[in-house]
This record gives C-alpha cells, sequence and structure tokens, in this order.
C-alpha cells in the first residue's frame, strides 16, 4: 500500500485558534444561505421533475436549508438514454478529477455551512467528510491512471446521508476514474451537499453526459436504475437489506455479470481486556460510538468488558460521557449532533424506552428540546446476540466476558454474519494476534478508536452481510468499475 506520491488532503486543525477562527469567518456567510437541487441531465431540455420538497436541518426543522425538484421518470428516462461513457484518456480524467478536488478545497467553506445544516455534521466531522471527499478524487484519479482495462459502461451510484459529500463523490470518482458513466442518486435527506459537488465536478470539466445527477425518491429513482439492462453496474451504501433488494432487482433484470459493489452494515464489537489502559479505551469508545450521533456504519454498537475491570471502567466511561456537548451542530462545542430526521429518532428513542422498561437502561444524556436528538446512552445486554438489528445511532450496548471466554466472545461476533470493523484494547501481544486470526472482519483496530477510516491507508469495508468489497479507499477498488482484460499476441 505504500504510494510515494499520496498524500492526504491537509485539512483544518479545529485545535488551533487561528484555523477555528478562519473555519467560522469563511463559512458564516452561508450561515442563511439556502441552495437548490434538481435533476442535472446530459440534455439542453430542462428536467420535467416532480414535487418540489423542502430540505431543512434536523437540528432545527424550522431552519430551510433550501429545496429538491424530485425526478421525475422521464427525467431518470432521459438520464439513462443519454449517459455516455467518458472517453477522455486516463490521464485527462485524472487530471479533471484532481481539479475537482481544488475547487471542493476552494469551496470548503460553503461546504462546511452545508453539510452542518443539511445533515447535522459537526465541524470536527463536516472537516472529515470534506477530506475524505477531496482523498477519493485524488486517490482514484491515480488509480484510474494505472488501469488499462476499458470501463464498463454507465454506473448507477446510490449513496447514503451519513457521509453526504465523501461517500457521494467516492463512488462518483471511482466509476468516473475508470471511464464510466454515473448516474447519481444522493440520499433522500441530503441532495444538497451533492448538487454541490456535482456543479464542481462539472466545472472542473467532466462532460454532462458522463455526470448525471438524479435526486429523488428510492422507489422512482432507485428502482428504475437498478433494473435497467442499459445499466451496467450499480454502486450502493446503505443498509444490507436495501443491498438485498438491489442485488435481486439486477439479478432478474440486468446482465448477470453486472457487479453490485456494496458497503452495508454492522454489529461492530470492541473487547476491552482487564490488560487494557483505561484512560485511552475510554477515549476511544467515546468517540467510537458516539461522535456523529453514532451515524457511521463503522460505529461502535457492542462493548464487551472483562468482569474485572467492568464496574470502575463503566464509571470512568459514563464520567467522560457525560462531558459531552450535545447540541446545535454549528457550534465548536457540540461533539454530539442531531440524528437525520423524525423517523430516525423515533426508531432509536422506541430501542432505548424498551431498555429502560425491561431495566437495562445504564445511562442516558438529557437531550435539547428543539430538533431530532436522542441522548446517547449505554445499554446492558447478555451479549450481541440479543441485539436483534444495527442501531443507527448515538446507543452503546455493554456486556461483560470472563477472560476464558474470549473465544466465545469472538464467536458470537462472527455468528452475527456481519463483519465490518471490531475494536480490540489489550496490552497482550498474543491476544492481538489471536483475535487477528479469529475474528471475520474487514477493518479491525487494537489500542485505537474504530472509526474514520483514512483513504488509501486504511482501506475500508466489510465482509459477510457488510458488504461485497472491494473495499473504498484502496488499491482494487477502480478495478471493479472496469472490464478486466488480457490482450496478448505473437512474441
Ligand atoms: N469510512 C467511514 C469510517 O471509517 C465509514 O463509516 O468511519
Amino acid at each position: 500500500l505504500f504510494q510515494p506520491e499520496r498524500k492526504n488532503s491537509k485539512g483544518w486543525d479545529l485545535t488551533a485558534l487561528d484555523q477555528i477562527e478562519e473555519f467560522d469567518a469563511g463559512r458564516a456567510a452561508f450561515k442563511s444561505a439556502t441552495w437548490r437541487s434538481e435533476p442535472i441531465l446530459a440534455t439542453e431540455e430542462p428536467a420535467e421533475g416532480d414535487e418540489v420538497l423542502p430540505v431543512t436541518n434536523p437540528a432545527d426543522p424550522s431552519d430551510v436549508v433550501g429545496e429538491v425538484v424530485m425526478s421525475s421518470k422521464a427525467d431518470v428516462e432521459s438520464a439513462i438514454a443519454h449517459a455516455r461513457r467518458w472517453q477522455a484518456p486516463a490521464s485527462t480524467r485524472g487530471a479533471t478529477l484532481r481539479r475537482a478536488a481544488d475547487l471542493f478545497e476552494e469551496n470548503a467553506h460553503e461546504f462546511f455551512a452545508l453539510t452542518a445544516r443539511e445533515a447535522g455534521k459537526t465541524p470536527k466531522d463536516a472537516v472529515a467528510e470534506l477530506r475524505e471527499a477531496v482523498d477519493f478524487l485524488r486517490y482514484y484519479a491515480a488509480r484510474g491512471e494505472e488501469l488499462k482495462d476499458p470501463a464498463r459502461g454507465t454506473f448507477a451510484c446510490i449513496s447514503p446521508w451519513n457521509f453526504p459529500l465523501a461517500i457521494f463523490t467516492g463512488q462518483v470518482a471511482a466509476a468516473l476514474a475508470a471511464g464510466n458513466a454515473v448516474l447519481a442518486k444522493p440520499a433522500e435527506s441530503t441532495p444538497l451537499t451533492a448538487a454541490l459537488g456535482v456543479r464542481l465536478l462539472h466545472e472542473a470539466g467532466v462532460p454532462r453526459d458522463a455526470l448525471q445527477l438524479l435526486p429523488g425518491a428510492g422507489k422512482v429513482v432507485g428502482a428504475a436504475i437498478t433494473s435497467d439492462p442499459r445499466i451496467a453496474g450499480v454502486c450502493f451504501t446503505g443498509s444490507t437489506e436495501t443491498a438485498i433488494g438491489i442485488d435481486r432487482a439486477m439479478a432478474a433484470n440486468m446482465d448477470p455479470t453486472a457487479p453490485l459493489i456494496a458497503e452495508t452494515g454492522g454489529l461492530n464489537a470492541m473487547i476491552v481486556d482487564s490488560t487494557a489502559l483505561p484512560e485511552q479505551a475510554v477515549r476511544d469508545i467515546v468517540v467510537s460510538a458516539f461522535q456523529s450521533a453514532g451515524q457511521r456504519c463503522s460505529a461502535l454498537r457492542m462493548l464487551y468488558l472483562q468482569e474485572d475491570i467492568a464496574d470502575r471502567f463503566l464509571e470512568m466511561l459514563k464520567g467522560a460521557a457525560e462531558e459531552m456537548g450535545i447540541g446545535d451542530p454549528w457550534s465548536h462545542s457540540t461533539d454530539v449532533g442531531p440524528v437525520i430526521d423524525a423517523r430516525a429518532e423515533k426508531g432509536i428513542v422506541e430501542h432505548v424506552e424498551k431498555a429502560r422498561a425491561e431495566g437495562r437502561l445504564m445511562w442516558q444524556l438529557a437531550t435539547p428540546e428543539k430538533g431530532f436528538y436522542v441522548g446517547p446512552a449505554l445499554i446492558k445486554l447478555g451479549g450481541i446476540e440479543e441485539l436483534e438489528r444495527e442501531i443507527f445511532g448515538p446507543v452503546l450496548h455493554v456486556a461483560t466476558f470472563k477472560s476464558t471466554e474470549i473465544d466465545d466472545v469472538i464467536d458470537a461476533v462472527n455468528a452475527t454474519g456481519y463483519g465490518l470493523t471490531f475494536g480490540l484494547h489489550t496490552r497482550i501481544d498474543d491476544r492481538v494476534e489471536h483475535v487477528t486470526r479469529r475474528v471475520h472482519v474487514g477493518n479491525l483496530y487494537v489500542n485505537r478508536n474504530q472509526i474514520g477510516a483514512i483513504v488509501g491507508s486504511q482501506p475500508f469495508g466489510g465482509e459477510g452481510l457488510s458488504g461485497t468489497g472491494p473495499k473504498a479507499g484502496g488499491p482494487n477498488y477502480v478495478a471493479r468499475f472496469t472490464e478486466p482484460m488480457r490482450i496478448a499476441s505473437q512474441p
């Protein structure tokens, strides 16, 4: 993986006062701006459009961030019919994507404001999101330039709301770096960030017929672009359930060799044994479980504490978690922002209230009145087998284990069928080796937090129910968007 040419984007250091001031001054202009998203099609004809819906701030639903014109069936049909592979040589495509990366950085402040207001991103999350998008553009540009294989055709890229900029951009950049045409469908709750990204990609020089934007409903846009024989492949990040539905729709309607590249859910666990450094483990748990309000597919859901240290450790963990700021994502003192919408809030709150009724809720932070908030919570469980589904929010489940039970814990985690991230805090080297061999997981993090994989150095993606691979931000990703071909001639 060592790539001497690779440099990750620098971002903003939000512990440095001068950079905080610059960050705040730059985004201030967008504090009450509004944005618009609509179908961006290859044809000169304006899009037909369907409903026009307001896009509001999850921290304050009275703050209207903009509006979205949902794509109509005719818009989707037009996009499919006019999509053209990006014919330019790989070096031109690479240079264009790098230009887009520069434009993303030049417009960083607008993205910081937009992702805060549309998706509830705290300053730290907003910076991470922009950096990851920029890194994807540059990294995939370079990988595309190394490949000789032809593009597959038109790719449907379907992205999630939890990384409205980074994952949206990563999918699109990979498909384009390989020379495909892209139909991009952003998540229904975050169409505005995607529209700004597409405008900058076009400004950088990506042709309109190689990249079209189709904001809209899953039932209209998603359903059409995952079951049309003119589509050569689908790139999807979201729930395992939806990925399985897409897989079936593709199998029934599309070329049987068309790839589905899916990054899906996880029931991510961490083991903390009695040799772990408690101060470090506590800090890493708080970040892994509660940063981004737990709305990362990598986030920690199930903590296993060795019985001998559990009581004292839990006191420390509650003490640290108690210090978190929950509230307006615009503020630098906020650690935990809102969840994405009313539906998400309801589902997570129901889970917490059930635990409360059953006497298993160990701790919860109070929440602001306005907006879609769930107070970070700790819930006691017997083990991961009792966790019925992925709770996509700031809720951490805790169980204890005896020193002789470590293999049972790993086997229970493996038995869920998911395998995205796994954390281990221990100071026993043999244990690291043992767990590494036994656990079935895409990304294993030792003595650190388990979120925030870095493009190029920590390729990200799981196994089993957590995704198909190849790993995003890794050397094999762009190749999956090509038609592998070898030409041999007489020597
Ligand atoms: N790539 C993200 C992370 O590592 C996915 O949630 O946290």
